[in-house]
Formats: structure tokens, sequence, C-alpha cells
């Protein structure tokens, strides 16, 4: 890595000001509310965040102390005791919440299920006895492998209930996926389906988990929703049917309460390479993040329905369609299937159907929709929708501004969200009503979060520089360590800037504007160095994307005697467009035209499709191998189809 700071390129300015109807009824009305304690959250961090968690959640023992820090270990809340399904849902028995949808369920073949906070309660206790009937209690691995279904939802909480650390593992894992995330953590309970519905078929996850299982010495039982009816073998003695289990459990389940420092999950992680990481969130720290964080980043209100559509196997369905909005009695919509299902207009019609009023996505999910074309989106109203949001990406100002105006129909904030799962929670976001919405920027950190770009030593950069995006001080939904390794744990996050060990490393490149937004020019390993220039790959694939007849792209370097790197795209086309070399030379020139000549790409190469992971992120280490002319070499399990690597290869 050099000492150079990277070069940003990208040059939007476009910027847009909440509307004075929403700004009337955001929560954090005002800009001097929020500067106040935005000031106050960073310079009297422990002052701010001991006063959140008193008011925000439930406790059994006040905590003595807000932090006790010994860099990079952090406790939080020292001494408390909590029960983290307490404080999503016993919380809101006996009051007007009690009879609220808490989760309103849409599978993939239309069938619908409402269950109230009052049922989930009753849902969540019956499975929390029907865990300590099987021995399965504090600190105990539970592995749940589960479709996006209210059960998935019923599970986590019950876990939590009875202090079982749960590990949710995407559905669209394999056998072997599951198998080494089990044994890394040793998990005692696998909770599986007999499968689950993904663009007309089903995916048969029970004989997934059966295949894993045959490696996993540590699984003792394997409980087992019935979702799709398709056959299942049942080993005897150890598997058994969900409902089975469920007669005869007792309707109410006295929670005990756990230390704040109680593990509450592990997530599995997959590095660029080597073996994933399990990181590890604790009680009571976690839940205030995601709790503040859906509060304010969705302005929520006691009548929104709220949809996010990532699913429970990844971070964001943890903290934003669990326990960020259960926390505060919110309605969630969960859909079971592709977004393509039976027609690209599906988000559409549910939006309308269910009369959402939050929808938060991925910048991957917006270009497909883009891609499928507008007349899928203008059959639908979309009158309730009033707030937006994207995570996981950069989001690339034309799909932005696609979101904004034929989604949003230019009347939604949008908010960006920045974050990952080793964060918990959200933490550069606009506040919806008070910032500026810039398309591309996640704008500005949110409270308690002292975000920074420095440079190689730590050391914070002038504005419009790039750098690399650290934290500065500890924030209550941070991990806590890598299960089961701790060395790779202060390696990975805090050893990039020497001498400062309190300092954590994101991961990300980003530069910070004169007006003080954040934006991520991308992760810093795959930083592409063109002529001595230390170029960010999200600038220039959204300089590629702002052409009209591109969909997607992803820069990479090949390694070039003169250049140091040579700049190759790959790119995919709107459909309709025909791939041919004048179109190459206009991308070219564009490229020119939007950023400086020195970001020309040497190469450019059209694809029918991009290698993504599962949960939509571009493999650029793969197109690096690729474009360099080798073979695909390190870890592919994470790959969300492996033809789409081999078609690019036999281009080659
Ligand atoms: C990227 C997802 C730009 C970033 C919650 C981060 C983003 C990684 C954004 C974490 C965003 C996520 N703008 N980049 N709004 N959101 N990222 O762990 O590179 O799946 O480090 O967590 O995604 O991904 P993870």
């Amino acid at each position: 890595m050099s000492d150079q700071t990277i070069t940003s390129v990208s040059r939007e300015h476009r910027s847009f000001r909440p509307s004075a109807e929403f700004k009337a009824q955001a929560n954090l009305g005002s800009d001097a509310v929020y500067k106040r304690l935005y000031a106050e959250s960073v310079n009297s961090p422990e002052k701010f965040w001991g006063r959140q968690a008193t008011e925000q959640l439930i406790w059994r023992k006040p905590f003595k102390k807000v932090l006790d820090w010994k860099p990079p270990h952090a406790k939080w809340f020292v001494g408390g005791k909590l029960n983290v399904s307490e404080n999503c849902l016993d919380r809101h028995l006996g009051t007007a919440r009690e009879n609220k949808a808490a989760l309103i369920f849409e599978g993939e073949p239309g069938d619908v299920r409402t269950i109230t906070y009052k049922q989930l309660h009753l849902h969540v206790s019956r499975l929390a006895h029907i865990f300590e009937n099987m021995g399965v209690g504090a600190g105990d691995r539970v592995a749940l492998y589960l479709p996006m279904i209210p059960e998935a939802v019923v599970a986590m909480l019950a876990c939590a209930r009875v202090g079982a650390i749960h590990t949710v593992i995407f559905g669209g894992f394999s056998a072997e996926a599951i198998k080494d995330r089990i044994n890394d953590c040793k998990a005692k309970l696998v909770i599986t389906a007999d499968g689950g519905w993904r663009r007309g078929k089903v995916i048969e996850l029970k004989a997934n988990v059966d295949k894993a299982v045959e490696g996993t010495p540590t699984v003792q039982s394997v409980i087992v929703v019935k979702r799709c009816g398709n056959p299942v073998t049942m080993k005897e003695g150890r598997d058994i049917w969900w409902k089975d289990a469920w007669e005869g459990a007792p309707n109410s389940h006295k929670a005990k309460a756990f230390d704040s420092e109680h593990p509450l999950f592990i997530l599995y992680t997959s590095g660029s390479t080597g073996k994933p990481k399990g990181v590890l969130h604790t009680s009571a720290g976690y839940l205030l993040g995601a709790k503040l964080t859906s509060h304010y980043v969705f302005d929520l209100k006691e009548t929104d329905r709220y949809f996010c559509s990532a699913d429970i196997g990844w971070i964001t369905g943890h903290s934003y369609v669990v326990y960020g909005l259960l926390a505060n009695g919110s309605t969630v919509f969960m859909y079971e299937g592709a977004p393509n299902q039976p027609e690209p207009d599906r988000f559409w019609q549910m939006i309308d159907r269910h009369a959402i009023t939050i929808l938060y996505t991925a910048p991957t999910a917006i270009r497909a929709f883009m891609r499928w074309g507008d007349n899928y989106v203008l059959r639908h109203s979309l009158a309730s929708l009033r707030l937006l949001g994207s995570v996981g990406e950069p989001i690339n100002p034309e799909a932005w501004m696609w979101y904004h105006k034929m989604i949003g129909k230019k009347r939604c904030p949008i908010v960006d969200t920045w974050w990952q799962t080793e964060t918990g929670a959200i933490m550069i976001a606009p506040m919806p009503g008070v910032t500026a919405c810039t398309p591309g920027s996640a704008t500005k950190p949110f409270f308690g979060i002292s975000a920074k770009v420095v440079d190689d030593q730590g050391k914070e950069v002038p504005r419009n520089t790039g750098g690399k995006l650290a934290i500065m001080k500890p924030w209550p939904s941070m991990l806590r360590t890598l299960w089961g390794d701790d060395e790779r744990y202060k390696k990975a996050y805090w050893s990039e800037f020497a001498g400062q060990p309190g300092v954590y490393f994101t991961g990300d490149g980003a530069r910070q504007d004169k007006d003080g937004n954040f934006w991520i020019v991308g992760r810093i390993d795959d930083v592409l160095n063109v002529s001595g220039h230390r170029i960010g790959t999200a600038e220039i694939e959204s300089a590629l994307v702002s052409h009209p007849a591109v969909a997607e792209a992803a820069a990479v370097g090949r390694p070039d005697e003169l250049k140091g790197q040579a700049l190759v795209v790959f790119v995919t086309l709107k459909s309709g467009q025909i791939a041919t070399e004048e179109l190459k030379e206009a991308l070219r020139s564009h490229v020119g035209r939007e950023i400086g000549s020195l970001a020309k790409p040497d190469s450019i190469r059209f694809a029918a499709s991009l290698p993504k992971t599962r949960s939509g992120k571009i493999m650029r280490r793969i197109l690096k191998e690729i474009a360099a002319g080798g073979l695909v070499k390190g870890d592919t399990t994470t790959l969300e189809d492996f033809s789409v690597v081999a078609a690019l290869q036999a281009e080659d």
C-alpha cells in the first residue's frame, strides 16, 4: 500500500433539501437540534450514550458504568441486565401496540399472514420453552437456515429470550458453507424448513441441512418448519417438526435477564479470501444502536409500514428487519421470494397492496429494476411511500436519481446508509428532514460516530482528499470480537494505523467534501493505481453507469508495465442495447468527459452479467483474475452464480 492519498474524481454536485412538509413532521425537525445533539454525542459520548441507553431500553438492572474501553476491547453499559426479546416484545404488551401488526408477511406464492405483537410474543414464548426443554440455553449456539418467513424472526427472538446465540445462515448457501459455519461455532441445534419458494421453485433447505450435519458432530437436534410441503427425510431422535414441538408448549414465558455484554449473535461475513469471519455482537449496545438509528434514520412513526428487502441472513436483516424495528414497535413487512416473480413489478405491487410507507433496499436491486424498465413501475401508484433507503454499496447517482423520480416521485427523502456487518448499525446517513440528500453520498455520521478520512498514518486528510475511512472512537453496536479468533479481530480492524490501537479501520476508501459529506469510493483493496493516481472503483463505475446504454459496470486493474495498472472495465448493457466497437469508443469518450482522460478505460469488456456475492456485491477480485488472463483462484463459495464466471472466462 503506497502512502499516496486517493484521487477522487467524482463531480456530482446535486443536492436535495427536505421538503417543508417532510420537515414539519420529522422526528428530528431542526438542524439546530441535530447539531447540538451530534456535538454532545462526540464530545461527551458516555454522557450521550448513557442517557440514550436509559431512555431507550428496558432494564432489569441498571448499568453502573457506560463504557469500559481497553482498546480494542469494549464493554458497554457495564453491570446492566436486560432481555433483548423483552425489549422487542413484552414492552409493547399492555400498550396500544399490543394488537398492532408486528409482521406482515407475503410468501412468494401470494399467501399473506399478519402477526400482532401479542401473537409474536406468544410464538416466541412457546419456542423459548421448547428450547429450554431441549436443554438449549444461555451461551449455546443455534444455527438458523430458513427462508424469509415469520418463523425466522420467531427463532431469532426465542434465542435472545433464553440467551442462546443465533447464527443465521443465508438460505442460498450450500451444505458445505452450512457445515463450516456450524463447526466454527459448534452449534447444538439447527432450525430449518422443508423448503422455501424462490422464482416459483422450491429451494430444498432441509436436504442441504441433512448433508451438512453429516459432518457436524455438535448438532443434537434439528427443528423443521413446514413451508412448501416438499418431501423430506426426518431422522428419528434428531429431527422434529416445528408444529409437533409446538403442541403443549406453554403460552407465556418468564424471560431471564442477561448481562449487557451477553453475546446475542454471530454472523459470518465472507472476507474476500480465507475463511469467513464470525462477527460477534452482544446485547445492550447492539440493540441500542439498532433501535436509535431506526428511529431517526427511517424517521419511524407509529403508523408506518416498513419494508426492508434484505434477507435475515445478512446484517441488514438482523438490525433492520428484526431488532431495530421491533424494539421501536413498528410494523415490518416481510417478503419471501424474488423481486421479479411472477413479474418484475412484484415490489411495486406489494407496496400498493400493503400500503407500505418506507422501502429500504440495495443499489444492485435498484439497477435491476432500472434494467427491467419503467413500465413495470408505472403500472402502480406507490402513493403510500414517504421515505426510501439504500444500503450495501455506493449508490451511483444515476440509480439514485431513478429511485428518487420513479419510485419516490420526487417527494421521498432517500437515506443512503453506510455501515457494515461489523458496525452493527447505520454509521453514516442523512437525517431525513434535516440533512440535504446528495446523490451518491451517505452524507453525515450518525450521533456518537466519529468518522474521519485519514492517511496511512491515521491522520485526518484535508477536505476533498481521498483516504481511508476510520472510526476514531468506540460505539455501542460495534462488533466485540471474531468468534474464536481474537487475533484476527485485532489485526483486521485495529492494526491499520501504527500506535493507534483504538482507531477502527473500515476497509473502505472515502472522501469528505467541503460540506462535510462522506463519499465512499470503494474498498481499499480494490483501489486502482492508474498512471500514478489512486482511484476508487466506485467513481469510475458510476461514470460508466451514467451512460444511457449501461446497466452495470465493474472496474479493475490489470498489471501493465507502462502505467503500473491498466484499467479494465466490465460492462453489462440495458436490455435492447447492442455491444459494438462503436459503443466501446463512445463509453471511453463518455468516461473521458465525466472524469478526465486519466480514467479512460484501456479495455472494455461487455458481459451478460457480473459475478456477485449472494448479497449483491460485485466480486472484483474475480474480475481482476479474469482481466489478468488467469484462472479464477481463491474462494468462490460466496458467488451467487458460478456460470457467470465460466461465461466470462470462455469469452477471454
Ligand atoms: C459497503 C452491509 C457505500 C462498504 C450493511 C462496506 C456501502 C460494506 C454502503 C459492508 C453505502 C455498505 N455506501 N458503501 N451506503 N453500505 N457499503 O458487511 O464497502 O454486507 O464496508 O454490511 O458494504 O458490507 P456488509
